[in-house]
């Protein structure tokens, strides 16, 4: 199976199996100087992200080459972001010079980061797809590093993308749809949770027609 952002991901050629971890896989993607997801933020995370209060906190988990967390860095956010490869990290580093703000960005695995509980005013995913059993913890981490109160952004491609080509895993267990994801944030206020077709323009990955989820929810008050 070749795949996409899982933990690893095993490739059989000639009878031979090399594991390749999602480290090696991205930091191949990214080791050119182009930013592969382009450097404006993601459209629906422009659209929807509230005005921070002063000191307000955000986390953007896999953030890549930076685009989202330097957006949200620009509002008055105090970020930070991990994504597992250096090469987008490095490039992250230097989106946020030119851009003159500071984002406090990390270079590792989601699931290594220690991210502390109830801690984040806002907390952004932006087409970050597991396998299952990973996106159940993933899903656990969100809400665990989310403050009482605090707004979650998502997102993500639906089962409708696997024809297309803007972008996206191929395997359909990594893809999201309404009904799992208002199952699993069942206990949310969820101000916003639809399926999409839309035009996608980011970068040279992200690039036409394209089935989307869009989620904005508040985790529940203390
Ligand atoms: C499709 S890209 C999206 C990047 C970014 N969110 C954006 O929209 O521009 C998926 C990202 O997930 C990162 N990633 C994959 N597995 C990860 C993991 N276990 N921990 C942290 N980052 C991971 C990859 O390095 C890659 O940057």
């Amino acid at each position: 199976m070749v795949g996409y952002d899982g933990a690893s991901i095993a490739i059989f050629i000639n009878l031979k199996e090399f594991t390749m971890t999602a480290a090696d896989f991205w930091n191949k993607r990214y080791q050119t100087d182009e930013f592969l997801f382009g450097v404006e933020p993601n459209d629906f995370i422009r659209a929807v992200t509230p005005i921070p209060k002063p000191g307000a906190k955000a986390f953007a988990p896999a953030d890549g080459e930076g685009r989202n967390g330097v957006f949200l860095a620009e509002l008055g956010y105090q970020v930070t972001s991990v994504d597992v490869s250096q090469f987008a990290v490095d490039k992250a580093k230097a989106l946020a010079e030119t851009h003159n703000v500071t984002v406090d960005s990390h270079v590792g695995d989601v699931f290594a980061f220690p991210c502390p509980d109830d801690h984040y005013d806002l907390v952004i995913v932006c087409f970050m797809h597991f396998l299952p059993d990973d996106h159940v913890r993933f899903v656990d981490l969100l809400k665990g590093c989310l403050k009482p109160g605090g707004v979650l952004i998502m997102e993500g491609y639906t089962l409708e993308q696997l024809p297309l080509t803007s972008g996206g895993p191929k395997n359909p267990d990594m893809l999201w749809s309404a009904e799992a994801i208002a199952s699993e944030f069942a206990e949310f206020d969820i101000l916003l949770l639809q399926e999409t077709r839309r035009f996608l323009a980011e970068g040279h990955r992200h690039q036409g027609q394209a089935a989307t989820l869009q989620f904005l929810g508040r985790k529940p008050a203390a």
